[in-house]
């Protein structure tokens, strides 16, 4: 992250002697990006934290993943998977994934085992329901519309709160995630025309000291055992990975809630990169908030038919209603994807009925890929698959292709 963070305690200059009360030193470790040449935080542990006392391969559920042929938009019903008894992290089920992103759906009322996800940051968007983020730079709490970076390699795990599941969209990179370059100085202030700054996130407050002695960790990390490049160790500490009395830094897992995105309007419409909230390697992430649209006097405020033609363009559909998708059969918790070789659009009419409305309640959060989207078993298993032929009104004869709920 652009800014400084200092939580607990820590000793006056680093490298330096940290004592314990009683007399022994702290051990202190360093976490860093990009080989001790980008953001790095220094925390305080308790007990070493190198001490495994075991190392397993682990076989995570494992989904195949097919290329989107024959050619189609495709829209998804999140809602309709199946999942009980899941937590955030093993019971994630995968929808779309390529080399370099993948993502995935889950429903968690079970609090999740240590996971580190060594390949790459991971964003959590939350849907619905509350959990606190429990790491060792302290806890965060996520509630409806928050976004969480996780950066690379920090051992977290998911404590759903309250009374009703935690629904995540999880969207897993090979890199790191962060703020659009534009909207930062060179020192990395957010500047005037970003949509939002530094007042809107959130990180760890207080640390989370821990005890606990032959802890579990899920590991995901990269390999060549498997085709897709990575695998799963689980590795067991001798003490607890929380065991943080204190940290400072650039790089610790944040918060930032959707509904703090500042909409930037004009008076025709406006492209998707003005929604544009992170970037990662090989794609990017936006979010479509209630906002005022298009005020110029002749004014379409629907996007127009568009081909994105170097992009995969996958929408969540996370709150409001959707104007431009009338009749398409898209519902909360709907995914569409809209892949590069197809031009899409509003469905027929909506733009007729959208002139001269001035405001827009919809809510959405938009992942576009540089590569494109295979499907993954699970997106196969809720798919509505009319939705192809929902601009047309007129599904095609042969019968495997007709979605019998619409065709
Ligand atoms: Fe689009």
């Amino acid at each position: 992250m652009p800014y400084y963070r200092r939580v607990g305690e820590v000793p006056a200059k680093r490298h330096t002697q940290f004592r314990q009360p009683d007399g022994s030193l702290y051990a202190e470790e360093l976490m860093g990006q990009e080989g001790f040449s980008s953001d790095s935080s220094l925390l305080y542990h308790r007990h070493a934290p190198t001490a495994i006392v075991a190392a397993q391969e682990y076989d995570p559920p494992a989904w195949s993943r097919l290329p989107n042929r024959p050619l189609k938009p495709r829209h998804l019903r999140t809602h309709k998977l199946d999942s009980r008894g899941a937590d955030a992290v093993l019971g994630r089920q995968h929808l779309l994934a390529n080399d370099d992103v993948r993502i995935s759906y889950v429903v968690a009322d079970q609090i999740s085992p240590l996971y580190r996800n060594a390949v790459g940051d991971e964003c959590l968007y939350v849907e619905s329901g509350r959990a606190t983020i429990r790491s060792a730079f302290g806890p965060l709490d996520v509630s409806a519309g928050d976004y969480a970076i996780i950066p690379t390699s920090v051992i977290y795990q998911v404590a759903p709160e309250g009374d009703e599941p935690v629904r995540l969209l999880v969207i897993e990179a090979t890199g790191h995630i962060g703020p659009p370059k534009r909207y930062l100085s060179v020192r990395g202030q957010f500047l005037e025309h970003s949509p939002y700054c530094e007042r809107d996130l959130r990180g760890p407050t207080e640390p989370l000291p821990t005890d606990g002695t032959d802890v579990e960790v899920y590991v995901q990390h990269r390999s060549r055992a498997d085709r897709s490049g990575v695998t799963w160790t689980r590795h067991v500490y001798a003490h607890h990975p929380f065991d943080v009395v204190g940290w400072d830094g650039h790089l610790y897992p944040w918060a930032f809630s959707i509904h703090d995105f500042e909409p930037i309007t004009g008076r025709v419409h406006q492209p998707p990169p003005v929604h544009q909230t992170f970037r990662g390697p090989n794609f990017v992430i936006c979010s479509f908030v209630p906002r005022k649209v298009d005020y110029h006097p002749m004014a379409i405020p629907v996007p127009y038919n568009h081909h994105n033609v170097d992009s995969d363009e996958m929408l969540f559909y996370t709150g409001g209603n959707y104007e431009a998708r009338r009749g398409s059969g898209i519902e909360q918790g709907s995914i569409s994807l809209h892949p590069s070789g197809f031009t899409h659009g509003p469905q027929p009419g909506a733009a007729e009925r959208a002139i001269g409305v001035d405001y827009f309640d919809e809510l959405a959060v938009m992942v576009d890929t540089f590569r494109p989207l295979d499907l993954c078993e699970p997106a196969l298993s809720c798919e509505d698959t009319g939705y192809a032929w929902t601009w047309a009104r007129r599904a095609p004869a042969e019968p495997s292709d007709v979605d019998p709920a619409t065709g």
